[in-house]
């Protein structure tokens, strides 16, 4: 159901601040955002009972947005600041409403805050005409996971829940369905005889200053690899819908994860980048990881025995995140004079970002009377062919107003994944330390299925 009214709690946080509020401002340009905004945050953040702290938390650079049409949006959010655990926020926010106006409340406050929302929204009687959205992380383990969807649920049931992956809101993210089911040509080639590994990487040259208590409690596994990533992994290996609907498309995804095997040790390695135990926040002896890489198997099928392996880090040698799936080579190598040296496996690649984009490393006749086969790359930059696309932030904003739960996770595939990285969270493992602006440690080379990784599209062409 369309929700009539947005409210945003953690309105003056980080995450309001960084993506929230431009997105909202972006769909209210749009006129894609019509409901009325009401925002809430503890009385702590409300340095004086204006709209000015409002004003000064957009990160945006001047030149980016029209001021006159921005300041007007701000001011037509009503802003609430009070207890989140006591009662009269709650009937504050009721005023605001009009009289049984179904609502949509999206929980943009650290995690301890979630069940004591649902709460406060049962106790005042709002839960039984809201939505509620809840923003990462969705528990810290499998467990957590499921005792905090135990007390959601006991207000919101799961047609009234929206947990938030913005990954899910990536159109790049939804284009690897796309690519797999509405190409034919894909799709026969989409399984273990034809291809003989998978690499997905999550590069990001920045650190983890501005939030390094939250990440040092956190890790790169928690942050983005049992989320994001295994995301990503699910809509490049699930079967194709039965049908077209949302539950239909997010049916598939716990089944793929169910076959995913559980990581242990050896399948894992950990870095932490130098100078990590530094960063303002960081506990100086931390053994917090930075980067994680990891192999993972899905037993079924269509996956059996072909290696998916996953890396993600700060501090890496580039901000770019990318899936190359790597095909078998011939079975012959006919065209090969004796020294020509083996040609490279075709690679399909998936570029979520920057520059979304797909590209097909392929081989062709080197020129000469040599005869020898030489790479040749074929892409297409998606935003050059087919034009700009939505912030991901606007599309889960306007999901979560319209009801559309396509761009959420659904707690079967939240506890999947957690399954899978259960084993290790809180291992002893101790991360190798790795240089910043480098590729992270070596030794998680040895976790791919040729012994090293394939460079990423922007480092060089061919394998
Ligand atoms: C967030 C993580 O969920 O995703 C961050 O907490 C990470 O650590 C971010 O940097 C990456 O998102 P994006 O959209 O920039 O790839």
């Amino acid at each position: 159901m369309p929700a009539k009214a947005l409210i945003v709690y953690g309105i003056m946080g980080d995450l309001a601040k960084k993506k929230i509020i431009p997105a909202l401002y972006q769909l209210a340009s749009r006129g894609v955002l019509t409901v009325p905004v009401i925002g809430v945050d503890r009385p702590s953040v409300a340095t004086d009972a204006t709209r000015e702290p409002l004003e000064n938390i957009s990160e945006w650079r001047k030149g980016e947005r029209d001021e006159a049409a921005y300041r007007e949006f701000l001011s037509k959010i009503t802003v609430i600041f009070g207890d989140m655990a006591g009662s009269a926020v709650y009937s504050e926010i009721d005023r605001h409403l009009d009289s049984d106006a179904f609502a949509v409340h999206y929980l943009a406050v650290p995690p301890k805050l979630f069940s004591v929302v649902a709460d406060g929204l049962a106790s005042s009687g709002l839960s039984r005409r809201s939505r509620l959205v809840v923003e990462k992380p969705f528990g810290h383990d499998q467990a957590s996971a499921r005792e905090l969807n135990r007390c959601l649920l006991r207000h919101f049931p799961e047609d009234r829940l929206r947990r938030v992956d913005h990954y899910l809101g990536k159109e790049s993210v939804q284009d690897i369905l796309t690519f797999r089911f509405a190409n034919s040509l894909l799709e026969p080639l989409w399984n273990r005889s034809h291809i003989a590994s998978v690499q997905i990487t999550m590069a990001e040259s920045f650190g983890v200053e501005g939030r390094g208590s939250f990440y040092d409690s956190v890790g790169t596994i928690r942050d983005v690899l049992q989320n994001h990533l295994l995301q990503v992994l699910a809509y490049l290996t699930m079967e194709p819908p039965a049908e077209s609907s949302a539950e239909a498309l997010r049916a598939e995804k716990p089944r793929v994860l169910r076959s995913v095997r559980a990581l242990s040790s050896a399948d894992v390695v950990l870095g932490q980048y130098s100078g990590y135990q530094s960063v303002p926040g960081v506990d100086p002896k931390s053994r917090t990881e930075t980067y994680a890489a990891v192999r993972l198997w899905i037993d079924n099928w269509r996956w059996s025995d072909v290696p998916f392996t996953v890396r993600a880090g700060k501090r890496l040698a580039s901000t770019t995140t990318e899936i190359a799936v790597e095909f078998h080579q011939p079975p012959r190598m006919l065209f090969l004079s004796p020294d020509a040296g083996r040609p490279a496996a075709n690679v399909i690649r998936f570029r979520l970002q920057p520059n979304p984009s797909i590209l097909f490393d392929l081989q062709a006749k080197a020129p000469g009377r040599a005869v020898a086969t030489s790479p040749v790359r074929v892409s297409v930059d998606l935003t050059e062919a087919l034009g700009p696309t939505e912030h991901p932030y606007e599309r889960i904003l306007s999901d979560a107003v319209s009801g559309d739960p396509r761009t959420f996770a659904r707690q079967d595939t939240v506890e999947e994944a957690w399954r899978i990285v259960d084993p290790i969270l809180n291992s002893p493992i101790i991360p190798d330390e790795y240089r910043p602006n480098s590729w992270g440690p070596v030794a998680a080379e040895s976790l791919t299925r040729s012994g090293r990784w394939l460079p990423i599209s922007t480092e060089a062409v061919g394998g």
